[in-house]
């Protein structure tokens, strides 16, 4: 594991394992490559994101917390954990051999102007033939409290037209595109308009079918909500930190807990939401 300055001189760490490798900037603890030797990045990037310490990077992993979205006009989209600053708290090297980083958010005068809670956060990232990642809040103060949270994960696809999303079959989701409306989801998804769903009482297991070449499996647990959002045409072209044709090669699908699957934390308990993806061939089982 090595550190050095990224875009914009932004600290960040770089995880060289066996079978893979990372990158994590420490603004927003957000990583934003990881690439299974063999099978490319699988993660999607904008190449006219931002690198400011004001501002989210665009693409590979936000940390959306203590809320998704934008509960009220005058607090940040998404939350703070994205536009704050953390630090790297722990490194392991793992027998499998994996590697490990572990880097934390503790509240401060600034985040308790926006949210009066005392809490720390802690976001372990695993680097093997999987990329792990686990955020876990522990409630520091005196009084419960409630917390959204998502991995704002960017995959990166070949072609979105080929792009199919199982798992969800059979949910209902709540369409942020009509009026919040909660609608079934018939078959597996497929894409080819602006998407933004909150998928509601989801599985742990969801794949993305990426054409004919590769599929990414991703598991989650202490979540109980999947975001699916493409930006399509006309949003891309809206997004100054979006390339125009982005939308092409992307798709977020969030591990979450948001809408009803906002959780309550009691003083000193902890709530870890986790998710694994790892990209396989297209068709055939599953690497154990
Ligand atoms: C998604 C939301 O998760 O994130 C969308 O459901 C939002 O509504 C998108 O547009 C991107 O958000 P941001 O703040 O990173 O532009």
């Amino acid at each position: 594991i090595a550190f050095t300055l990224g875009n914009g001189d932004l600290p960040k760490a770089i995880l060289l394992a066996e079978d893979a490798t990372a990158e994590i900037y420490l603004h927003g603890a957000h990583v934003t490559s990881f690439h299974r030797h063999g099978w490319g990045e699988m993660l999607w990037m904008s190449d006219e994101s931002n690198f400011r310490t004001d501002r989210p990077i665009r693409g590979g992993v936000p940390i959306c917390w203590p809320w998704f979205g934008q509960p009220q006009p005058e607090l940040p989209q998404h939350g703070f954990a994205r536009t704050s600053q953390w630090e790297v708290i722990e490194t392991k090297t793992h027998a499998d051999p994996s590697l490990e980083i572990a880097l934390r958010l503790t509240d401060s005068e600034a985040t308790r102007q926006l949210w009066p809670h005392p809490f720390e956060l802690t976001m372990r990232v695993i680097v093997g033939r999987d990329l792990t990642m686990q955020l876990s809040c522990l409630n520091t103060g005196e009084e419960p409290l409630d917390a959204e949270a998502a991995l704002h994960t960017y995959f990166h696809v070949q072609d979105i037209d080929a792009v199919r999303v199982a798992g969800l079959e059979g949910r209902s989701y709540i369409d942020k595109l009509d009026a919040m409306q909660v609608k079934p989801q018939a078959g597996e998804l497929t894409i080819d308009r602006e998407v933004d769903r909150i998928y509601l009482e989801t599985p742990d297991a969801v794949t993305i079918h990426d054409g004919a070449e590769r599929r990414i499996e991703i598991q989650k647990s202490g979540s109980l909500s999947t975001v699916v959002w493409n930006p399509w045409i006309d949003k891309s072209a809206a997004m100054a930190d979006f390339p125009n044709d982005g939308y092409r090669t992307m798709v977020c699908v969030e591990t979450t807990n948001a809408a009803d699957d906002v959780r309550t934390i009691q003083p000193g308990e902890v709530h870890t939401i986790t998710q694994s993806c790892r990209c396989e061939p297209a068709t055939g089982p599953a690497d154990p």
